[in-house]
């Protein structure tokens, strides 16, 4: 396993983004800190949520073109950036076995016992193919990456749109200075559509997604040794129609002040104040080509599912 991140810069990070996120106005606080063993858990079940139809797009997507985006490309190295479980990474690995160029598999996570588990499992399910996995963090290291020929860039699920817009732009330039003649990247966005049904994909009946909220207070009470009190903040997911994004908040449900010992911080809270948590763009194409076209990449190929909810689009160096 190669390790660009190890644990400890990982906290150092933690402590940072939150002592600047929560002497903020308004507050805020990063979304990479969901994913600790809990937080990836309770992301799972959301993608089997019947709310939460991106996941389940994506694949209807993939299932359907992974062999036209195999020979299309032609990849002998895909490498999967932010790639959790690698769940629907298979269908693209299949696809590039079945073509007959794939020699290598490169996932790069924040996280190594994730890392470590999908590694396995690839390995068994792909004898004869290399896996690498990296601990790494795709806002600092995309640069470090190795250079084989033949690279195809996953990144699936449209975690891009947890990035801001300047967040985005810095995101594709780093992926386009990686990208060499013949590299291309394969980019999940999820797609405007209804308020109702995002907001509804963002706060389900079963409380799946509020759980997965709070649970960021966890990780800060237990890495920052914090004292957030889980009952005392509701989860609001709110459609901001004017950015086209989700807004995923936690609001202060009486006033308080909380302790982040090991930031010797004290952070007041009115009753009614919100902490945002995330960010999760929704994307239409022009808006994705032009974010392409920006850092010098050029749209190739587009495809959706059959109800428009989401897409996969392959770029190559402009
Ligand atoms: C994993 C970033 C794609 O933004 O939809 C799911 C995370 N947050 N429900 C998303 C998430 C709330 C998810 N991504």
């Amino acid at each position: 396993m190669e390790i660009y991140l190890d644990p400890g810069a990982l906290t150092e990070q933690l402590a940072i983004d939150v002592r600047a996120g929560l002497t903020a106005t308004p507050k805020t606080l990063p979304p990479k800190y969901f994913y600790d063993a809990r937080g990836s858990e309770l992301f799972d079940e959301i993608t089997r949520l019947p709310e939460y139809y991106a996941t389940r797009a994506e694949r209807a997507i993939l299932d359907a073109h992974a062999a036209d985006i195999a020979t299309t490309t032609g990849a002998r190295t895909l490498v999967e950036l932010g790639s959790g479980t690698s769940e629907k990474t298979r269908l693209l690995l299949q696809a590039l076995r079945d073509a007959g160029t794939l020699e290598r598999f490169l996932p790069f996570d924040v996280d190594p016992a994730v890392l470590k588990d999908a590694s396995a499992a690839v390995s068994a399910e792909f004898p004869g193919v290399e896996v690498s996995p990296i601990v790494g963090d795709f806002e600092q290291h995309l640069g470090r990456l190795p250079r084989h020929p033949g690279r195809l860039l996953a990144f699936l699920g449209s975690t891009i749109g947890n990035l801001d817009p300047a967040q985005r732009a810095r995101f594709l330039a780093d992926v386009r200075a990686t990208l060499a003649d013949g590299d291309a990247l394969l980019l999940g966005t999820d797609l405007v559509k209804s308020p109702q049904r995002l907001v509804a994909a963002y706060d389900d009946a079963a409380g799946v997604t509020a759980a997965f909220d709070k649970n960021v207070l966890t990780v800060v009470n237990r890495d920052l040794d914090a004292d957030f009190d889980l009952d005392a903040f509701a989860h609001r997911a709110v459609w901001d129609a004017a950015d086209e994004w989700i807004e995923m908040r936690l609001e202060s449900l009486r006033e308080q002040v909380v302790h982040v010992r090991a930031l010797d911080l004290d952070v007041p809270f009115a009753r009614g104040e919100q902490i945002r948590t995330e960010i999760s763009a929704k994307f239409r194409r022009e808006r994705v080509e032009r974010e392409l076209d920006a850092a010098g990449l050029r749209l190739r190929q587009w495809w959706t599912d059959p109800a428009g909810d989401f897409a996969v689009s392959l770029s190559v160096p402009a």
